[in-house]
């Protein structure tokens, strides 16, 4: 009786935390400066905070454990714990995350904040399961802009070379617009620009700035046309693994970092913008005439044929067509 009441009296304050220190890892693409980056770091913060230093969260930034598709194998084998993800690599593998970029749905941050808080948004996460992972929530990079080499003519993108992601929506996309989507990661970008392997990119104001790429622009269009989601997923292996307050504390502390994220977007991509407007490259307004482009609609007849995601996202964004 001693004995287990003795035991008891152990285990209980164990039992309300985290059974054991755990060291984990996060991954992702993003250079230091970047938001994503600094969210890492606040969520390890938080855990650190939540599970009084039993658990540390490493960051691992800039693409140091690899690009995505390196990261996307290490968290399905349970070599890597976390990543914040673009959904480049997650598109090609379930093509209904390419509906998240559908253009023109949203025309704000807090828009696109309520469309990946939706649940045709949320059900995808559930599906993550499929590709090893588990998801926890979605993040963003805002919304995308067009940073151009030169001026544009206001009608067509004909012949242009601009850089995407590999997302089949946003290379079909770049296409109805007669460019020639060239896929391209981030690390990539940079020199590409420079030496005009690409005329143009579609990337958002944060990375235009921090980055330099306004440097060699000759226009930047303000067309705020698609949201960039980020993806917060865990491996499934490894959550498996953890105890049942471990994931609560995991899944509670990142949902509250990425609700920081959201928010901080609305000012990040209009204190970007403003910083891009000191510069000698003309910041134009584009999105009207970009979102009544031909190819826009062309777009929508396509994909919204094959995809019942994207039709719930049209539905839930109110969007009337
Ligand atoms: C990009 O590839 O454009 C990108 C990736 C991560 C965060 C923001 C932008």
């Amino acid at each position: 009786m001693r004995n287990s009441l003795y035991t008891s009296l152990l285990l209980c304050p164990l039992l309300a935390g985290p059974l054991a220190a755990e060291t984990l890892r996060i991954g992702t693409i993003t250079p230091p400066p970047h938001q994503w980056t600094i969210s890492a770091e606040a969520l390890s913060a938080r855990l650190a905070e939540a599970s009084d230093g039993e658990i540390d969260l490493q960051v691992h930034p800039a693409g140091s454990l690899g690009n995505e598709a390196q990261m996307l194998q290490q968290l399905q084998s349970g070599a890597l714990d976390m990543a914040f993800l673009t959904i480049a690599d997650l598109s090609t593998r379930n093509t209904e995350f390419g509906s998240l970029i559908a253009p023109c749905l949203v025309s704000a941050p807090a828009e696109a904040t309520q469309l990946l808080q939706s649940p045709p948004a949320l059900d995808l996460l559930d599906q993550l399961g499929e590709q090893g992972l588990h998801g926890i929530g979605f993040g963003m990079a805002g919304l995308r802009q067009v940073v151009l080499r030169d001026n544009w003519n206001r009608s067509d993108f004909d012949g242009l070379k601009i850089r995407t992601l590999p997302i089949p929506q946003e290379m079909e996309f770049w296409q109805q617009l007669g460019a020639a989507p060239t896929p391209m990661p981030l690390p990539a970008l940079f020199d590409a620009f420079a030496n005009g392997q690409i005329d143009g990119m579609q990337i958002d104001f944060e990375g235009t700035w921090n980055s330099g790429y306004y440097e060699y622009a000759g226009e930047i269009l303000a067309s705020d046309h698609m949201i960039f989601p980020m993806v917060a997923v865990f491996s499934a292996r490894k959550w498996q693994a953890l105890d049942k307050a471990t994931r609560q504390m995991i899944s509670e502390q990142t949902a509250a970092e990425l609700d920081v994220l959201h928010e901080a977007y609305a000012r990040i991509d209009s204190d970007y913008r403003a910083k891009l407007e000191t510069t000698d490259v003309p910041v134009t307004d584009a999105r009207a005439e970009f979102c009544d482009l031909p190819g826009v609609a062309a777009w929508y007849e396509k994909w919204e044929a094959q995809s019942p995601v994207l039709k719930a996202l049209r539905i839930g964004a109110g969007d009337p067509s």
